[in-house]
């Protein structure tokens, strides 16, 4: 197969002719990273998840620990586990930290635009190794929902509700059904974030929580966090849509704190334990300046929040 460079060279030297010289080398790096790294053909969900022992024990330690998180928080704002509705949106590969809730109590849905379909070989090791862990250091009182997993290989509706659907739309869910919403490492994937902030408010229950932890890193290069902000705005649109948003986000922690206050949650605590590199910064501000960002004449304080988590309550 014959790839004429010709056109494709003619278009990059077109885009970048109108730069100045110090904003080539990002336009040129992208060019590259297109180029080397096409898109995933498949979301990461319903590429076949590994399943070594070493992949296993980790995802093991992080349902448990944040469960652990979770159940520690409810506690905190007295939300009785015991009968609470929690939903978490984007789970990912597998539900053990809804499953892990529901052994201590708790009636579980999750949602997901992209729902893990279930394999064999990961997830029926999976959860007889959350299982064991739950038993041997008697983290919940019961493990009759994960039996229920385990012994039909599949999710039945009685210990966990699942949607296949974006958080920007979850119809099948009434408005004001959950206690709290949780999500880890997912509003820097969605799409249409007016949407998903008015779902969450229909769906926390007037006096109810929610738990987001957002990465506000490029996921392309965790290493160089701010390169997605180089992006104008159509251009980063096209890149977040070819690889199923996983990219990671635009968007910057005070446009989330908005998104939160605007829809009317009051926010109880924001954690930030991830800040840029200095010398990384120094490096990219300038080539921010002369980029066709959106967020070119942002102000460096406004930049610096890598990781957020932000405690919410919706207003009785
Ligand atoms: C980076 S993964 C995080 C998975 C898991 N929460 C964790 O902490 O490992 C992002 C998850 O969000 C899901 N996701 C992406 N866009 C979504 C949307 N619009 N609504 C709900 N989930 C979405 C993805 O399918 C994926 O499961």
């Amino acid at each position: 197969m014959e790839i004429n460079l010709i056109p494709r060279t003619k278009r990059l030297v077109a885009r970048i002719g109108g730069l100045p010289l110090r904003a080539w080398p990002h336009e040129i790096l992208h060019a590259g990273w297109r180029v080397a790294r096409p898109p995933p053909a498949l979301p990461e969900n319903f590429r076949r998840p590994p399943h070594d022992a070493e992949t296993i024990a980790h995802d093991v330690d992080y349902a448990v620990f944040n469960a652990q998180v979770y159940c520690r928080f409810l506690e905190q704002v007295g939300i009785a586990l015991n009968g609470a509705w929690l939903l978490e949106l984007g789970p990912g590969r597998n539900f053990g930290i809804m499953l892990t809730l529901a052994c201590m109590g708790a009636r579980v849905a999750v949602a997901d635009l992209f729902l893990a379909p279930w394999e064999d070989d990961y997830h029926g090791q999976f959860y007889a190794a959350l299982r064991e862990r739950i038993k041997q250091e008697a983290i919940a009182t019961s493990l009759v929902p994960l039996d229920a997993v385990i012994a039909a290989r599949d999710y039945p509706p009685a210990v966990l509700l699942r949607a296949a659907d974006g958080a920007e739309n979850l119809s099948p869910f009434a408005a004001g059904t959950f206690d709290a919403v949780f999500s880890n490492a997912v509003f820097e994937h969605v799409r249409d974030h007016a949407q998903v902030f008015a779902e969450l408010w229909r769906l926390t229950r007037p006096g109810g929580y929610g738990s987001h932890q957002v990465d506000f890193r490029d996921h392309r290069a965790l290493q160089r966090p701010l390169e997605l902000l180089l992006l104008a705005p159509k251009k980063f649109r096209r890149e977040f849509d070819e690889c199923y948003g996983e990219c990671g986000c635009q968007l910057r922690p005070r446009e989330l704190r908005q998104l939160f206050e605007r829809a009317g949650f009051h926010i109880l605590e924001e954690h930030c334990p991830l800040k840029v590199d200095e010398a990384y910064f120094a490096n990219f501000l300038p080539r921010l300046r002369v980029s066709r960002s959106a967020y070119r004449a942002w102000p460096p304080e406004g930049l610096r929040d890598l990781d957020v988590r932000y405690f919410v309550r919706k207003p009785s």
